[in-house]
């Protein structure tokens, strides 16, 4: 074993595991998001070229587990029980007379935390490395999720300090921000919508695809510590979490009284919506262990902890009428309009009905009186029908786009109607927003107010009229003054430096999201390469199927599209990237050497194919060279292989390797 090289595997994984901690536990990051990558990348390479160097517990590990075929019953080491609800503050209170009266005079105190709203998970420790994780299921037995709970960043894959065998409990929520971009993204892909944060956290833990769970951002939060010997107060064991690397809500306080606790609730109903993660009430726990003992449980909850629920933001109100709004796809959006009403403190006046199928399931129709939800940023939601209106009448989807009176056309087997009008306003307007959003390409101040006057005053036909704007265009706009207006150019020029992916993204090609925009932009390094890929070598991309694969032969095999991205080209975009070999691609670790003509390909198209399966293609044959691929008239090449004994395959066998034949 080369020591040197065993030293510089730890040496990562070390500082791996430190930027992790300090990226998605503590929230303050050191480096680079690319430098992270950098090193992850090289400490994965060194495992690839030496598999006996790999351990579970590398940072490389969180991602790995093949899909699976359902999940396998687990039974928990204790029940996870639930908590007893106060729905109000009389309940609360009722509580506290409750512990006074059991504790007998003997002081006490509380701890206070947010109840996050997500789902709760049990995480078992075995020899300092996550041995098992389980959902809470029935509370006797959960479901075994534990290879996609290692793709939770903030939950640590291990703890060296910890006692022998020890569980940690606690809550993996979606932060609303991830699952605002979820959704935006299946929303594109046409997929169906999560409701809240918390289902959608629940779906993407409990899915049989690991790498799914890992691109959806999950945070565990922990509130639990089951080890041996127990710590003596509560407050303690969750600075013994915290000490052990685990995410612990900083959101947490110690209370002497009912009325501390009050005042805690109140506060963070009040900060509810300023919050990352949903939270729907405040947890309060008798701090002393040995007063939780004393306390003891009923067969259902703690009676040393309440939960504090607040109240569902919910209201009811009349739908005065549903009007229709065109987005970038064309799809047309029915949007409830409602008699204004304030839901938990905040004037609502609009609602999504998202489309015909949702109104047909809601059986709803104008005039009926109607609860509305709010949930976090996300746009207020009709959440059920309460009584019918005297004077309903039924909604139906306009048979012309009301923006432009293009076609309105619905296709088999899609919920969404769409105008069929590429060059409709609505459609560009839309899609302006979308290249120019946070994450797209991040054009700060290309809000709706100043994208409706561009595209109204004719100075925007297309995102690529974006480049040519300059201060007298803008200038003679409403709320334009010399300052914004310069901002604003300052950040589409800015924009140019975002790189590939970013701009892939940004061109909204149906079914190209923020990922497969990144994994195309990695398998083919540059722009051309894509447009210029038949549907078969786009499939050879990770995750992209033949319906990906032909909306993105679609999408430039359209002139208009074709004509889009030369007019981007010339305003400097980066059309180009680094090209990364796949990480679990069928060919991943291989290297291939080229040589002879291929009956049915080109050498370039060989090369694309390998690489996008994650082989790499180089130009000489050495001990190192896994294959070399002959075809007809090979010449040198051909013989060294032969001389130094490396496998020398056919087109035919190459397809086999990549799971073509
Ligand atoms: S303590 C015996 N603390 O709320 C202690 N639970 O019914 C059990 N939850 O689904 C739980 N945040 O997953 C606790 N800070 C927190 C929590 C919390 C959310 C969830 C928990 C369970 C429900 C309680």
């Amino acid at each position: 074993m080369d020591q040197d090289l065993l030293r510089e595997t730890e040496r990562l994984r070390e500082t791996l595991r430190r930027h992790e901690h300090l990226y998605y536990v503590l929230d303050r990051p050191e480096i680079a998001d690319a430098d992270y990558d950098a090193l992850m990348r090289r400490l994965a390479g060194i495992e690839r070229e030496h598999p006996d160097l790999l351990t579970p517990d590398s940072p490389t590990q969180r991602v790995g587990g093949a899909p699976r075929e359902g999940f396998v019953k687990a039974a928990h080491s204790a029940p996870m029980l639930s908590l007893d609800n106060a729905l109000n503050e009389g309940e609360l209170r009722e509580f506290d007379r409750r512990v006074r009266e059991l504790l007998a005079g003997e002081p006490y105190r509380y701890v206070a935390e947010l109840k996050l709203d997500g789902l709760s998970l049990a995480v078992r420790f075995e020899n300092g490395v996550l041995h098992r994780a389980i959902t809470r299921g029935d509370g006797a037995e959960g479901e075994d999720v534990t290879e996609n709970a290692r793709t939770i960043r903030s939950l640590p894959l291990r703890v060296p300090d910890g006692p022998a065998r020890f569980e940690v409990r606690g809550e993996v929520v979606m932060t609303r921000d991830a699952f605002n971009r979820l959704n935006a993204e299946r929303e594109r892909q046409l997929l169906p919508l999560y409701a809240n944060p918390r289902n959608s956290a629940a779906g993407s833990l409990r899915v049989l695809e690991p790498r799914i769970t890992a691109s959806r951002q999950l945070d565990f939060y922990a509130y639990f510590l089951l080890a041996e010997p127990e710590q003596e107060s509560h407050w303690e064991a969750l600075e013994t979490l915290a000490g052990m690397g685990f995410k612990v809500n900083s959101h947490r306080r110690l209370c002497e009284d009912a009325e501390q606790l009050l005042a805690f609730c109140q506060e963070f109903e009040g900060r509810r919506d300023s919050l990352p993660c949903e939270i729907d009430g405040v947890v309060a726990k008798v701090d002393s262990v040995a007063h939780q003992r004393a306390l003891g449980w009923t067969a259902k909850a703690p009676r040393w902890a309440i939960a504090f629920k607040f109240p569902a933001r919910q209201a009811e109100t009349v739908l005065e009428n549903i009007e229709v709004q065109v987005g970038r796809t064309g799809a047309l959006t029915p949007v409830a309009h409602l008699l204004e009403v304030k839901v938990s403190g905040v004037k609502v006046s609009r609602a999504t009905l998202h489309n015909q199928d949702e109104i047909e399931r809601l059986q709803v129709q104008i005039g009926d009186t109607v609860v509305v939800e709010r949930s976090g940023d996300v746009i207020p939601k009709v959440v059920r029908v309460v009584k019918h209106g005297d004077e309903r009448r039924a909604f139906v989807m306009p048979a012309e786009c009301p923006v432009c009176g293009g076609e309105v056309a619905r296709e088999e087997g899609e919920v969404a109607s769409r105008c069929v009008n590429t060059n409709c306003p609505a459609r560009l307007k839309e899609s302006i927003l979308h290249f120019a959003a946070r994450g797209v390409m991040d054009i700060d101040g290309m809000g709706e107010a100043l994208v409706d006057q561009l595209v109204d005053r004719g100075l925007v036909t297309s995102v690529a009229d974006l480049y040519k704007l300059a201060l007298p265009d803008l200038l003679p706009l409403e709320r334009m003054a010399e300052k914004s207006a310069t901002k604003v150019l300052d950040n589409i020029a800015r924009s140019k430096t975002q790189p590939l992916a970013r701009v892939l993204n940004g061109l909204g090609i149906p079914f190209v999201g923020e990922r497969t925009a990144q994994i195309l932009a990695d398998t083919f390094g540059s722009l051309d390469s894509i447009a210029g890929a038949d549907a078969e070598t786009l499939q050879q991309a990770q995750e992209v199927g033949p319906k990906v694969a032909h909306s993105i032969r679609h999408f430039f095999d359209e002139p208009r599209n074709r004509e889009l991205v030369g007019r981007l080209r010339e305003t400097g975009l980066q059309f180009t990237g680094e090209k990364r070999r796949a990480e679990g691609g069928p060919l991943a670790g291989l290297t291939f050497v080229l040589t002879g003509t291929l009956p049915s390909m080109t050498r370039e198209e060989a090369k694309a194919r390998i690489e996008a399966a994650g082989g790499k293609v180089t130009g000489s044959v050495s001990k190192k060279t896994h294959y070399v691929v002959a075809g007809e008239e090979a010449g040198s090449k051909l013989d060294k292989a032969r001389a130094l004994g490396v496998a020398v395959v056919d087109e035919a066998a190459l397809m086999n390797l990549l799971g073509q034949s």
